[in-house]
């Protein structure tokens, strides 16, 4: 609308100038040359408006998903949701570099009096066979899929996840809940799975879970408010 507006007041100016009077002297005249050139040959251009450019919201490029060894990286993002798994024998242990930031992490928090520490990192899919189970007989399969990941497409068994202090609800009311979920992309790691995201990220609010990605990545993913899942434009399903 501003365009038209804009267009419309630039197109009145035109013609408004074409219907001044020709200077006599086009050669020396400094006014002259400040009104523009005197040729009145050029054609106004009409005042119908260019149309105007609706903003579009920008393409999202398609994610590049690669399958290594039975690994997914969906741009270079090594990923296990319900959507994506991990092979059995998959067995990385805790990745050295996210131990270290988790470390940098916790020193930073201590400095402020808070105590950071990690409940629960890389599990193998045998471990989490036996844990899912156990919730499943306890509450039932669809109650434990919206907490617990089934064997295969746990974050722990990437070794890029940790659990952090009292891993129930009772972590989102502490100072350390707050505080990590303030600075943790500054160490390079998310909040991975969000309050109000479990349609997408397929679980529920967990405050202290954390997944590492780097700090460049993290702090992405951190400012656009998006989940991964959304971050990626995946999704997390399972399939059956
Ligand atoms: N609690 C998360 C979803 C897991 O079991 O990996
Ligand atoms: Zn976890």
């Amino acid at each position: 609308m501003k365009r038209i507006v804009i267009l419309s007041l630039l197109v009145a100016g035109m013609l408004a100038g074409c219907s001044q009077p020709a200077p006599s002297d086009t050669t020396s005249s400094s006014a002259a040359q400040a009104a523009g050139p005197v040729t009145t040959a050029t054609p106004a251009p009409t005042a119908t408006p260019a149309p105007t450019a609706e903003p579009t919201p920008t393409p999202q490029p398609e994610p590049e998903i690669e399958t290594v060894d039975g690994v997914t990286y969906i741009n270079g993002i090594l990923i296990a949701n319900k959507t994506y798994s991990l092979p059995a024998d998959y067995a990385p242990g805790v990745d050295a570099t996210a131990e270290a930031a988790f470390n940098e992490m916790a020193q930073a928090a201590a400095a402020e009096g808070l105590n950071i520490y990690i409940s629960s990192s890389f599990r193998s899919y045998e471990y989490q066979d036996r844990i899912y189970n156990n919730y499943v007989a306890r509450d039932g399969q669809a109650a434990a899929d919206t907490y617990s990941a089934r064997p295969g497409h746990s974050e722990h068994q990437t070794g890029l996840a940790f659990d952090l202090n009292t891993i129930d609800d009772s972590f989102a009311a502490t100072p350390e809940a707050a505080w990590v979920a303030e600075h943790a992309h500054e160490y390079g790691f998310i909040i991975r799975y969000p309050a109000d995201k479990e349609s997408i990220t397929g679980y529920k609010y967990e405050p202290w879970h954390i997944r590492y990605l780097g700090v460049e990545t993290a702090t992405d993913v951190y400012e656009s408010g998006l989940c991964l899942e959304e971050y990626l434009d995946i999704t997390s399903i399972y399939a059956e």
